[in-house]
């Protein structure tokens, strides 16, 4: 089973990438992680060019219709999602009728240095996955508050906790993602 992952944070210490590769440390079997890492090269959404997308566009939607699964890890930017992973995700949905996100099983996964963890991001989201129709797991939720206290120096997550809920979100989703492969 393969699980894209996108993290909403084009920062080069950010902590949402680094809970991509936690994950990519907590898979259960039989089950490949890759991370997209060419957020920074996503243009502004125009839809004048919607049919001729630029290249970082043409390879995201290729790697979401090659994976099983998404795996989204995001900060929260003024109560919502941010700017630039909205702005993909919204490349990725056009033309109408070339949606790739449509169907996709999706978990969801943030840390923010507030008291929130990312919840305000993570619903709106949802709210867009209603339109994509794409498929979000609904539990466990993973809102990391106090972000700065939960990784060391060199950015590895250190609360255990937080490691145990990530595997078990890993591996709901997997379990999600065989279940409607199932009754589809
Ligand atoms: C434009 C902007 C808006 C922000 N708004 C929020 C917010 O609404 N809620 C919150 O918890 N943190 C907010 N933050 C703080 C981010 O959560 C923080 O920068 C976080 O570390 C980003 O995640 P990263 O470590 O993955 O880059 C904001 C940061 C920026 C730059």
């Amino acid at each position: 089973m393969k699980i894209l992952g996108i993290s909403g944070s084009l920062r080069q210490t950010s902590h949402n990438t680094q809970l991509l590769r936690v994950a990519a440390d907590l898979l259960p079997p039989g089950t490949e992680l890759e991370i997209f890492d060419g957020l920074d090269e996503v243009p502004p959404f125009n839809e004048d060019d919607e049919r001729a997308p630029p290249p970082r566009v043409v390879e995201l939607k290729a790697r979401v219709r090659e994976a099983d699964a998404i795996l989204i890890a995001t900060p929260e930017y003024n109560y919502s999602v941010p700017g630039v992973l909205k702005n993909a995700i919204d490349w990725a949905s056009r033309p109408y009728g070339d949606n790739v996100w449509d169907g996709k099983p999706a978990a969801l996964m943030g840390a923010s240095p507030g008291s929130q963890g990312t919840a305000r991001a993570q619903y709106h989201l949802r709210q867009s996955f209603v339109f994509l129709n794409m498929y979000p797991l609904n539990q466990p939720e993973v809102m990391i508050s106090n972000a700065s206290q939960r990784f060391d120096g060199q950015g590895h997550l250190t609360d255990e906790g937080l490691r145990t809920r990530i595997r078990q979100l890993l591996e709901a989703l997997v379990a999600w993602t065989r279940r409607l492969r199932t009754e589809s």
